[in-house]
């Protein structure tokens, strides 16, 4: 399905994330005094998939409220964010100027955001994205095609992801939901949640606040569920080349079901006694001369 057929798919998700994204920032305190005091919310994981960012130009992609751009622009990256969310562009446009972090965001939908940046001639070294991107995304070949056209030659794409598999259970780690979902839209009308309130401090590293209390979304949201061979595949069809696949038994900081058992480095596991299944995965691929 062509993403210009989800316009208003796009357009709801952007209302129920204008919504969560004002409850997911009341939790989180002080955040342009963390950043300030040399505060980062990057994991391990992205640090090491994303290598040396110093003097890189590199869009972060569904960046939200911009605190992973602005820490990856601390280590000095030129940095760009994009998002659909007013609401979160403009809370990252004000935590750079209150962090004194220079990057630049812009509010769009990322396939709009795509076809601006090719007609400018836009190109990026890095085009990052990361925890809870894909699965908003309603047609993966011309993002991979988009994310191909912005990168530089020998320019890198970095990705570290929820992985599909964690997708397929429902909040009680029942197995419930389709692996090859094919894409297809997901609707909840309960919309986007309040997963920060729920994960508590392993989200919150500048220190966790009350906030919003009992949020409850008024706007639906709808996801898009693809495994792992659709996005390789979509990513090798535009031409680039996978140098790197890593899957996680583990997710960071996000509480994605009941019970999850929290580990060293706010690391969160299946509920004891669960198999080993993977619930992260980080990526690289890169644009080479012929692409
Ligand atoms: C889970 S958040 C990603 C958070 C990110 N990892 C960070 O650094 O905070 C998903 C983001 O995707 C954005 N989004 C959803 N659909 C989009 C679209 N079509 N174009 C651009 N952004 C979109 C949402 O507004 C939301 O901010």
């Amino acid at each position: 399905m062509g993403d210009s057929g989800n316009k208003h798919i796009h357009q709801a998700n952007r209302d129920s994330w204008n919504r969560a994204t004002v409850a997911h920032n009341s939790h989180k305190r002080d955040q342009a005094g963390f950043l300030r005091g040399g505060g980062s919310t990057l994991f391990p994981e992205e640090v090491e998939v994303l290598g040396d960012v110093g003097g890189r130009r590199l869009v972060h992609l569904q960046c939200n409220s911009g605190q992973d751009t602005l820490s990856i622009a601390r280590q000095g990256a030129v940095a760009t964010g994009v998002d659909i969310s007013d609401e979160a562009i403009e809370f990252a446009s004000r935590l750079s100027v209150e962090s004194g972090i220079r990057a630049t965001f812009h509010r769009a939908d990322v396939y709009d955001w795509f076809d601006t940046a090719r007609a400018r001639g836009d190109r990026f070294d890095i085009v990052f994205c990361s925890y809870g991107a894909i699965c908003w995304l309603s047609d993966l070949d011309r993002w991979a095609a988009g994310v191909n056209a912005v990168l530089a030659t020998g320019g890198r794409l970095v990705m570290v992801d929820f992985h599909p598999v964690s997708m397929m259970f429902n909040e009680r780690f029942e197995l419930t939901y389709p692996y090859l979902g094919e894409g297809k839209p997901q609707h909840w009308e309960d919309g986007v949640g309040d997963y920060v309130a729920l994960s508590g401090p392993a989200l919150t590293p500048s220190g966790f606040e009350a906030g919003v209390a009992d949020f409850r979304n008024p706007k639906p949201a709808y996801e898009f569920q693809w495994h792992m061979g659709a996005i390789l595949n979509a990513l090798l069809r535009t031409g680039l080349r996978i140098e790197l696949l890593r899957e996680y038994p583990y997710s960071n900081g996000a509480r994605l079901f009941d019970n999850m058992r929290e580990e060293a480095g706010r690391r969160m596991f299946p509920p004891t006694g669960a198999p080993a299944v993977p619930l992260m995965f980080g990526l690289v691929a890169v644009r080479s001369a012929t692409a």
